[in-house]
C-alpha cells in the first residue's frame, strides 16, 4: 500500500524526492519556534532533543544545551514552552558511581555537536558533546530512540555502564505531581504526571511507558534532585515543599553492548500508563528503527506528493520554503483520536488547535485543499467538542481549554468548510454551535464563546470598559473583538443562508464594525501627522468615544497581548485592525474615502513599519489591494516579504510559525491564490513558480500555469488570465477551481495592466454582492 519510492519530476529534468525539499529546521532559530523533530502527519508522538534556549517547540539551532529527548511537543507556538514531558537523558556516571551522574536538568545539560544535527520528515538525530548520539523516529503514539554510547572507560580501564534516565518534568517545569515505577527485571519504566497547559486553563494528566532493548540491565532505581539510589522502585512526587521544585525520575543502567547502541521505545497516552505501553507495543512491535522511519517518510510522501511544481528557474530556497511550509501545516493540530479521556465518542478527536485565531486564516484553508479528509475530521472534532463541552474551542492544547484571543473564530473554520463543500460534517450541529457562540455568553468567556454579548446585541459594538455581569474574561480588546465578532456574524449569516435559515440579524451585526469608526480621528507618529483621518476608536457604554493611539500596539510602539499591556486591540494596532473587514471591503473603502485612500493607507502602513508581518492579522491585508481594484499591488507587496522575511534559513520565519500559519501564508502566496477564509474566495496573484498543480484525487487536477514566467520576478504583473481556455477577468476564483480540477493560465508582464481592475471583476463584498455560496 505504501508507495515506497515516489519520484518527483522537476523541470530541470532531474528526479527528486519531495522530502528533499523539506527542511524541518526552517524557523528553528529566531523565534519561529517550529517543531523540528520526528513526527507523523498530525502525530501525537513528536520526538526531538530539547534545549534550554529557544525551546518552545523543544529544539532550536541556537546552539543552546540539550536537556533531554522527549516525545510530546507543540509546533510554532509562542509564550510558554509546550509539553516536552518525561524527557530521556543518556549518560555515563564517572567511575561508575551513580552519584557521579548528573540528574537535574541544569547539571546534566550538554551542548550538541552542531554539525551532527539531522532533521528530516519522520527523523531527527544529533550527537552530544560527550559523544553519545541519539536518533529518533515516531509512530502515532510512540517514539523509538537509538542511543549510541562510545566505549567509555573508568580510570582503571573498567567499561562504564550507560545510564538512561526518565525525568518527571516538562519543558516549562509545570509538573504538579507525578508517579513513576521501574521494573527491575525488564527495565520498563512507566508512570504519569499532572502538568499545566502552556496557554490555557486547568491541568492535564499524561502517562508514559518506556522499554529498552539492545543491552542487558545492570541496575535501576530512582533519583530525587541530585541523589540517586537503586531503591525504591516506585516514587511519587508533588510540586514540592513551599513550591520548591523537586527534580525527580527513574533510571536504568546497562552493561554496554558491543555495538554501543541501546534502543528506547517510548509510548505516550492520555488514558493510562497501560495504554501507553500498549500503544508502544502495538505500533513498534519489532523495534525495527529503519522500518518505522521508512513508514514515517512514506506517510509524509503520501501527504505531499500530489502537489507538484515546475519551478521555471525559481530558487531552491523558494522551493524549500514552499514544501516546508506545507509540511509544517500537518504537524499541528494533533490527532488524539482514541486518547481523549474526557468523553466517549466515535468521532475523531484533534487537539493542539493552537490557536484558531492564528490558524483559521490560512492553515485550515490550506488543509482544505491539500488534505480535505483530515480537515473534515478536524471540523468533526471541533463539533464533537462542542457537543460534549457545550462550546466550540478557540484554542486548545493538552486536553485543556486555551485562551481566546479575539472572536469565536472556530465559526470561520466551520463555515469555510461549508462553503468549500467538505463532506461528512453535520451542518445542523455546526449551525447550533455557531449560533450558541453568537447568542449565549458563557460565564467564563476567557476560553470559549464571546464576552459582552448583551452590549453587542443592544449597542452593536463591544464597549470600552464594558459593564458585563453575564460572563467574565479579560475585559480588553474592544476594537479587535468588535471587528472579529462582526466577521464571525457574517459567516454565521452565510451558513444560515445555506441552510435556509433567516440570516438577517447576523447580516446586520456583520456591519457592527462601522460603529467604532471615528471619522475625525487623526494619527501622529512622534508628533508628525500621518495625514490620515478616520480610524477605529474605543467607545464607552454611554456612547462617548474613548481613545487609543492608532499606532499603539504596532511594531512602532509596545506589544499588546492578553497579559502584557492588554489594550483595545489584540497583538496589533488600530492601524492594522482598520483593514480587518473581510466581509465588506467595499464598504470599508467607502468609509475610508475611496479606493485611492485605501491604497495610500495600505502603502503607508506597510512602508512605515506600522504593520507586523510576523503576526497573523496582517495576512489578508497584504492582499487588500485586490479590493481596491489594484491586484498588481498585492503581488508587488508580497514580493517585499518573500523571500526577505519568509525563506529557507534556520531564521527564515518572521515570527512564531503558530502551528503552520506562517508556512501556509507563504505557500498560498507562492501559489498565487490567497484565501479570504470563511468565503468561497481565493484572490489571484502571480505565482512564484512557472506552474504548479494539485491532484485532488479521482483524476481531478487543479493547475495554474504562467506565460512569460520570470524567475527574477520582474514580470510579476498579470496581463490576462484564461480559465479552462476561456478569458477570465475577475481577480478572484472560488474553490470550484480545486474541486473540479480547473486550469488557470496566467500571462505575466513587467507592468501593471487593467486585468482585475474593473468593478465587476473585484472580489465579493457583502454590501455589493450576493453572499452565501457565491458562484462564478
Ligand atoms: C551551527 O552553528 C552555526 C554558527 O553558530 C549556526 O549558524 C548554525 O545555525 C548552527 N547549526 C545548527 C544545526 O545548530
Ligand atoms: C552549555 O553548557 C556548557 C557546559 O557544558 C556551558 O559552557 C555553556 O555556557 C552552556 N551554553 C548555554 C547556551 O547555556
Ligand atoms: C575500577 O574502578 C571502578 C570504578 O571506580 C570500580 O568499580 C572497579 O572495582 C575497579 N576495578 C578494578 C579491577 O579495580
Ligand atoms: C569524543 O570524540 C572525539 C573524537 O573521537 C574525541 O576527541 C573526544 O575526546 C571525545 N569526547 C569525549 C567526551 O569522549
Ligand atoms: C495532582 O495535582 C493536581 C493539580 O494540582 C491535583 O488536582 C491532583 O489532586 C493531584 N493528584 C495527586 C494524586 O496528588
Ligand atoms: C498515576 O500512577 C499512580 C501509580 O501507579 C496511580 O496510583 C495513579 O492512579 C495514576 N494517576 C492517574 C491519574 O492515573
Ligand atoms: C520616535 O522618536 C524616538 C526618540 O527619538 C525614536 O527612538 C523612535 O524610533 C521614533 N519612532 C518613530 C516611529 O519614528
Ligand atoms: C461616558 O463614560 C465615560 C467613562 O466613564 C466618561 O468619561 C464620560 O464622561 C461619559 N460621557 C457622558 C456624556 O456622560
Ligand atoms: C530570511 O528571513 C528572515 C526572517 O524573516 C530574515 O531575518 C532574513 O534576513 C531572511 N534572509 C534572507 C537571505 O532574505
Ligand atoms: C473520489 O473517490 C473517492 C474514493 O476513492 C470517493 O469516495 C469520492 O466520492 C470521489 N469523489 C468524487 C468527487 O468523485
Ligand atoms: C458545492 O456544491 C454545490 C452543489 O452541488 C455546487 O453548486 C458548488 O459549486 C459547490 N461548491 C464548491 C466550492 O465546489
Amino acid at each position: 500500500m505504501w508507495k515506497h519510492v515516489v519520484l518527483f519530476a522537476l523541470a530541470t529534468g532531474t528526479s527528486c524526492h519531495v522530502l528533499d525539499y523539506i527542511d524541518p529546521l526552517i524557523g528553528s532559530n529566531g523565534g519561529g519556534n517550529v517543531f523540528a523533530g520526528a513526527t507523523l502527519p498530525y502525530g501525537m508522538a513528536k520526538a526531538v532533543a530539547d534545549v534550554d534556549g529557544q525551546n518552545t517547540g523543544g529544539f532550536s539551532t541556537d546552539n543552546s544545551n540539550v536537556t533531554g529527548f522527549s516525545s510530546m511537543h507543540d509546533a510554532g507556538t509562542g509564550g510558554n514552552p509546550s509539553l516536552g514531558n518525561f524527557p530521556l537523558f543518556p549518560q555515563f556516571c564517572p567511575g561508575n558511581d551513580l552519584n557521579n551522574c548528573r540528574f537535574p536538568k541544569d547539571s546534566r545539560k550538554l551542548p550538541y555537536k552542531n554539525d551532527t544535527v539531522v532533521a528530516r520528515p519522520g527523523y531527527f538525530a544529533l550527537t552530544l558533546d560527550n559523544n553519545i548520539s541519539a536518533e529518533m523516529t515516531t509512530t502515532k503514539h510512540a517514539a523509538l530512540y537509538q542511543f549510541s554510547f562510545p566505549d567509555a572507560k573508568a580510570e582503571n580501564g573498567t567499561t562504564l555502564h550507560p545510564l538512561i534516565l526518565v525525568d518527571l518534568d516538562d519543558l516549562w517545569l509545570s509538573r504538579q505531581n507525578a508517579s513513576v515505577s521501574v521494573d527491575a527485571a525488564t527495565g520498563r519504566i512507566s508512570g504519569n504526571g499532572t502538568f499545566l497547559p502552556s496557554f490555557g486553563a486547568g491541568s492535564y494528566v499524561l502517562h508514559f511507558c518506556v522499554d529498552f532493548a539492545g543491552a542487558s540491565i545492570f541496575d535501576s532505581g530512582m533519583y530525587v534532585n541530585d541523589r540517586a539510589g537503586t531503591e525504591p522502585k516506585e516514587l511519587y512526587v508533588t510540586r514540592g515543599f513551599n513550591l520548591f521544585y523537586i527534580q525527580a525520575g527513574s533510571f536504568v543502567r546497562f552493561h554496554r553492548p558491543s555495538d554501543g547502541t541501546i534502543s528506547a521505545r517510548f509510548g505516550v497516552s492520555y488514558i493510562s500508563s497501560d495504554k501507553a505501553c500498549q500503544n508502544a507495543e502495538h505500533e513498534i512491535p519489532d523495534w525495527d528503527f529503519d522500518v518505522i522511519r521508512a513508514r514515517a517518510e512514506d506517510a509524509w510522501i503520501e501527504k505531499l506528493d500530489h502537489i507538484s511544481i515546475t519551478p521555471g528557474g525559481a530558487s531552491e530556497d523558494l522551493q524549500n520554503t514552499f514544501y516546508s511550509g506545507l509540511y509544517r501545516n500537518m504537524i499541528n493540530p494533533q490527532d488524539y483520536t482514541g486518547e481523549n479521556p474526557q468523553w466517549e465518542s466515535d468521532e475523531p478527536y484533534f487537539d493542539s488547535f493552537y490557536c484558531i485565531w492564528d490558524a483559521f486564516r490560512a492553515q485550515h484553508p490550506m488543509l482544505t485543499i491539500i488534505d480535505p479528509n483530515e480537515q473534515s475530521r478536524m471540523v468533526r472534532s471541533l463539533l464533537d467538542t462542542y457537543k460534549h463541552r457545550g462550546w466550540l474551542p478557540d484554542c486548545q492544547m493538552s486536553l485543556s481549554r486555551g485562551w481566546t484571543q479575539g472572536g469565536s473564530n472556530a465559526d470561520v473554520v466551520l463555515v469555510d468548510a461549508y462553503v468549500k463543500n467538505l463532506t461528512g460534517i453535520d451542518w445542523s450541529l455546526a449551525y447550533e454551535a455557531v449560533i450558541k457562540d453568537a447568542e449565549v455568553e458563557p460565564l467564563d468567556w476567557s476560553n470559549q464563546g464571546r464576552g459582552g454579548l448583551q452590549s453587542w446585541k443592544r449597542l452593536n459594538y463591544i464597549p470600552y470598559l464594558d459593564y458585563d455581569y453575564l460572563g467574565f474574561g479579560t475585559n480588553s480588546r474592544s476594537i479587535s473583538r468588535t471587528v472579529e465578532y462582526a466577521y464571525n456574524d457574517f459567516v454565521i449569516a452565510t451558513l444560515s443562508i445555506g441552510l435556509g435559515k433567516d440570516p438577517s440579524v447576523y447580516l446586520q451585526r456583520a456591519s457592527n464594525w462601522r460603529n467604532l469608526y471615528k471619522s475625525d480621528q487623526t494619527s501622529f507618529i512622534n508628533g508628525t501627522d500621518t495625514g490620515f483621518v478616520g480610524f477605529f476608536q474605543p467607545k464607552y457604554l454611554n456612547g462617548t468615544w474613548g481613545y487609543q493611539d492608532p499606532i499603539a500596539c504596532s511594531p512602532l510602539a509596545t506589544f499588546c497581548s492578553l497579559t502584557s499591556n492588554p489594550s483595545e486591540t489584540f497583538e496589533s494596532s488600530v492601524w492594522e485592525y482598520q483593514f480587518y473587514v473581510p466581509q465588506d471591503m467595499a464598504a470599508l473603502i467607502d468609509t475610508l474615502g475611496g479606493a485611492e485612500t485605501l491604497i495610500k493607507r495600505l502603502d503607508y502602513a506597510f512602508e512605515s513599519g506600522l504593520l507586523d508581518i510576523s503576526n497573523e492579522p496582517v495576512f489578508l491585508t497584504v492582499y487588500a489591494y485586490h479590493y481596491a481594484g489594484r491586484p498588481a499591488l498585492s503581488t508587488k507587496r508580497v514580493h517585499t516579504y518573500i523571500p526577505s522575511r519568509f525563506n529557507s534559513s534556520y531564521t527564515g520565519l518572521p515570527g512564531n510559525d503558530d502551528s503552520g500559519a506562517m508556512g501556509s501564508f507563504s505557500a498560498f502566496s507562492m501559489m498565487g491564490l490567497f484565501p479570504n477564509a470563511g468565503q468561497n474566495v481565493y484572490l489571484i496573484s502571480a505565482p512564484f513558480f512557472e506552474s504548479w498543480s494539485i491532484n485532488m484525487g479521482n483524476d481531478t487536477v487543479a493547475t495554474v500555469k504562467t506565460v512569460n514566467f520570470d524567475p527574477a520576478y520582474k514580470n510579476i504583473y498579470i496581463q490576462s488570465v484564461t480559465l479552462n481556455g476561456g478569458q477570465y477577468k475577475k481577480s478572484w476564483i472560488g474553490h470550484e477551481f480545486f474541486a473540479q480540477g480547473w486550469t488557470l493560465e496566467i500571462t505575466l508582464g513587467d507592468a501593471e495592466s487593467d486585468w482585475g481592475t474593473k468593478d465587476e471583476d473585484l472580489p465579493p463584498s457583502m454590501s455589493t454582492s450576493q453572499i452565501g455560496h457565491m458562484s462564478l
